[in-house]
This record gives C-alpha cells, sequence and structure tokens, in this order.
C-alpha cells in the first residue's frame, strides 16, 4: 500500500540548476577552473560541499577546509541572489497539478532536498503548504545516494519507507531511495536514471493513478 509521495525539490518541482551553474560557473572563473554546462549535470543532486570538491577537482586545486568553506559560502550568497527572486511562474509544468492530484487522494507528500536552501525556494514559490513534512539539507548528515533524506521524510509523515514512492532527477536520489527501500520515479531519462522503477519526462505527463498502475499497485482511495 502506497501512502506518501516524497520529492525532490531541485529538478522536479523547479529548475533551480541554471541558478548554481551560474553561481558555480562566476566561482570557477574566479578560480580560473574552466567549468561547462556539462560539467554542471554532475553537481545534480549532489551536495554543496561535495559540489566544490568537483569544481576543484576539475581544476586540479587542492586547498584547505577553511579556504573551502569560504569559497563554498560566497558560492551561496550568489546563488541565494537568484533564487530570492524567483517567483511562483517558475515551477515545472504539472507539477502542482500532480501533487495536488495526490493529495486529492489521500496521499502524504513530503519533500525530501540536500538544499540547505529548500525553505527559501518554497516560500518563494509560495508551495510550503502543499507539503506534510519537509526534510532539507539542514536536517540530514548523509547526502545521497545515502537514504538519509528519504527515510527521515517517511518518519515525518509517519510512514514506512516500503509505503513510499520518492520522485527524483537526480541518479545519486534514485539510489537514494532504493537504499531506502522506496520504490522510485525517475524525471529524467532512462540513460540516466535507468534504476528508477519508471521513468518520465516531467511530472505533467503523469497523474497518481499512472504512477500506481505502473508501479504495479492496487490502489483504492476514498
Ligand atoms: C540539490 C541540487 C544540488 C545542490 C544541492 C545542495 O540537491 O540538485 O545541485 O548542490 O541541492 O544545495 P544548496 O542549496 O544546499 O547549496
Ligand atoms: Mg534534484
Amino acid at each position: 500500500m502506497i501512502k506518501g509521495f516524497l520529492f525532490d525539490l531541485d529538478g522536479v518541482i523547479v529548475d533551480t540548476a541554471k541558478y548554481h551553474f551560474l553561481a558555480w560557473k562566476r566561482l570557477a572563473d574566479e578560480l580560473s577552473i574552466p567549468f561547462s554546462e556539462n560539467d554542471n549535470e554532475r553537481l545534480k543532486g549532489v551536495s554543496r560541499m561535495r559540489s566544490l570538491d568537483i569544481i576543484l577537482e576539475l581544476g586540479n586545486l587542492n586547498l584547505s577546509s577553511e579556504v573551502k568553506e569560504k569559497l563554498a559560502a560566497k558560492k551561496n550568497s550568489w546563488y541565494v541572489d537568484y533564487i530570492t527572486k524567483m517567483t511562483p511562474d517558475e515551477i515545472l509544468p504539472g507539477a502542482l497539478e500532480f501533487i495536488q492530484d495526490a493529495k486529492d487522494k489521500n496521499i502524504k507528500i513530503g519533500l525530501g532536498s540536500a538544499s540547505k536552501n529548500a525553505m527559501t525556494i518554497l516560500e518563494r514559490l509560495n508551495i510550503t503548504g502543499y507539503f506534510d513534512a519537509i526534510i532539507s539539507g539542514n536536517e540530514v548528515s548523509n547526502a545521497k545516494p545515502d537514504p538519509e533524506v528519504f527515510l527521515k521524510g517517511a518518519e515525518a509523515l509517519g510512514l514506512e519507507p516500503e509505503e513510499c514512492v520518492v520522485f527524483e532527477d537526480a541518479a545519486a536520489g534514485v539510489e537514494a531511495a532504493i537504499n531506502g527501500k522506496m520504490k522510485c520515479v525517475g524525471i529524467g531519462t532512462k540513460k540516466v536514471l535507468g534504476q528508477a522503477d519508471i521513468v518520465v519526462e516531467g511530472l505533467k505527463v503523469i497523474c497518481t493513478n499512472d504512477v500506481l498502475n505502473a508501479l504495479g499497485i492496487d490502489f483504492k482511495y476514498k
């Protein structure tokens, strides 16, 4: 029985990857490290500090953790400048309709995001009220593919992991769902998210019943 849906934020509900890219690119330029949009793909779903490590690796730069903290804070301040200007029209097509359809069917809704800025983004998009539980990067110590963020999400919803379906756009997030013994809907391409139970291009092409049918779950709602 499925009783909860757990959503990743960046890339599932909103496209913040472009803002992460602009902020990381500015930092990479300052450090004279070549950094392309293609490289940015590797940062999806990955924590802030791990993202910085990936960029420093691209430039063969070895820095102390003190300097790294400062660089990550600098990138974040630029990123925050972008996201505080976001508006609800940046919500990805079909995302709110999909979530509302699930809520109408008494499915609980949780957020499981690696981002420490998740609350700011939800507030800017004016959608905080859709969520029964919100777990962000501030509440977890182990980044995806560790299942911690989704396990905490399930717990906050009062559900068992097996009762939840995860929606993820990053390979590390799909792995996290699998590690947490949850079903997973990949949002993106099969090439990247092949391990997910099903893969769709976006929430706009599915509804709750499609997901449960595709997962072979017999679902009777009130
Ligand atoms: C999400 C994004 C990642 C980002 C991470 C941390 O998972 O997909 O690209 O690095 O959140 O975001 P933050 O806002 O805490 O820097
Ligand atoms: Mg994501």
